[in-house]
């Protein structure tokens, strides 16, 4: 199995080119099920989790063609996606089990084939992750909905789904991502309430106009979508990705140094950016990026407490961790997305981190320096959070079943070492 391995103590220095989102892409290429013209996608990242979501979307009879798929420059892929006809309306649970956001097929199966039959995702590493507010919402546009052996079987009534009003009782990315793909191909008017406000899923509301939907209120909480009759192709450039570039900015604020983070956008992840700032790191934007940068002064410990955005995301609050564990005094960190997302925790110990947990907060109380370790990764975001803690700590460090890293960051090692971190992959 695939390790990193890195030896902590580099300033990073230089420029680290931002990739596509995950979390956009991933919903954008579900989006071509709703038409039967391609839909071109540029900039999508080379991940594990595209790759298995072209499995999934392969099986419902979507036709791939990826350019760029090897290339060896760092510009994303351009995907081709179509749907010329839907050929099976089944999710089946070993394709959907890996990987949570194939559920969300669900949205756009039943607004154009009527009907889905969706493995429920199951348990995951970081929290329960319940699909009753996909379910509930689904219902309202006149889905009828029964468990049937651990699948979802939903139909749409006779005609489709039919325009309503959902009022979420609380904010969920996925559940709006569904709605409303769901929504442009429903009778009528649908008004989602209290919705999602992340970048991901503007992107995907502007994309989803230019293939012909009516929709209002993007980037507000109150998203209307008056249904039309088809969709047609089009072609869309995958937003930066938030979470790569917050990540990126705390590993530099981690080793000191001077790095841009080219087409990252500010806007994306200002919050996550003011507390940077509060903790004396110095931010300041550029033509086509955000430059990170920390000479000589110490990190301030502050505190953090994740919520939707536009707060400070719950994706980045490990790698927020791992800064803390080296800052002069003691911070709060409140956890109040997912119940269980504080795996990382007993693995930041191991580098020497002095860090308590009780319920949702952790207290973070700073140490002068990390020791290198060997630590295994459990999640995506907590997996990055012990790169960034090896990149400061002295010695070396061995990250085990790096397979979650490459789910969602490409490229790292090489990213990385671009701005100086020694760090390499070792397989086998
Ligand atoms: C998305 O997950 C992201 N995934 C997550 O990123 C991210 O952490 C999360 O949003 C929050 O920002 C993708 O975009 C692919 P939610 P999602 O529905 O949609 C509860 C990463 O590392 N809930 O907003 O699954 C849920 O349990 C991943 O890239 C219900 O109770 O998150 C959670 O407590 C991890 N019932 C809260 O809502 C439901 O039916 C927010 O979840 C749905 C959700």
């Amino acid at each position: 199995m695939d390790r990193i391995r890195l030896v902590g103590g580099n300033e990073l220095r230089g420029e680290i080119p931002i990739s596509g989102a995950k979390n956009a892409a991933l919903p954008l290429m579900i989006a071509s099920l709703l038409t039967k013209d391609p839909l071109v996608l540029e900039n999508v990242p080379r991940l594990a989790d595209v790759n298995q979501l072209e499995k999934i979307l392969e099986n419902h009879g979507v036709d791939i063609a990826v350019h760029g798929r090897k290339a060896p420059t760092l510009e994303g892929q351009r995907m081709t996606l179509q749907a010329a006809e839907i050929v099976d309306t089944t999710a089946p649970y070993e394709l959907v089990s890996t990987m949570r956001a194939s559920f969300w097929v669900i949205g756009p199966l039943l607004a154009r084939a009527h009907e889905a039959r969706v493995s429920l995702p199951g348990g995951c590493a970081i929290g329960t992750r319940p699909v009753d507010l996909f379910l509930a919402g689904l219902k309202e546009l006149g889905a009828e909905i029964e468990i049937d052996e651990g699948y979802v079987v939903a139909r749409a009534p006779k005609g489709g789904l039919r325009g309503a009003r959902v009022v979420f009782p609380k904010v969920t990315v996925g559940a709006t991502h569904v709605l409303l793909m769901a929504a442009t191909l429903a009778k009528g008017t649908t008004v989602l309430e209290n919705a999602a406000m992340e970048p991901e899923i503007s992107d995907v509301a502007e994309c989803l106009v230019k293939m012909g939907a009516k929709i209002s209120g993007i980037g507000t909480r109150t998203l209307t979508i008056e249904g039309v009759d088809e969709l047609h192709g089009a072609t869309h450039a995958v937003v930066a990705d938030r979470i790569e570039t917050g990540t990126y900015a705390m590993a530099a604020a981690m080793t000191g140094g001077d790095v841009l983070l080219k087409h990252a956008r500010a806007e994306h992840l200002q919050a996550a950016l003011d507390t940077l700032a509060l903790a004396g790191v110095e931010i300041s934007s550029e033509a086509d990026g955000i430059r990170v940068r920390r000479n000589g002064n110490g990190i301030q410990a502050v505190h953090a407490e994740t919520q939707p955005f536009p707060g400070f995301p719950t994706d980045l609050q490990a790698q927020f961790m791992a800064l803390m564990t080296m800052a002069n005094g003691t911070s709060q960190i409140r956890e109040t997305i997912f119940e269980n997302r504080y795996m990382h925790v007993a693995e930041l110990a191991r580098f020497g981190a002095d860090i308590k947990v009780d319920g949702q907060v952790a207290t973070v109380t700073g140490v002068p320096q990390l020791k290198g370790a060997q630590v295994m990764a459990t999640d995506l975001r907590a997996s990055v959070s012990l790169v960034i803690a090896g990149l400061a700590a002295r010695g070396e460090t061995v990250v085990n079943r790096i397979y979650h890293l490459d789910r969602g960051f490409e490229r790292l090692e090489d990213k990385l070492s671009a701005v100086g971190a020694e760090i390499e992959r070792v397989t086998g």
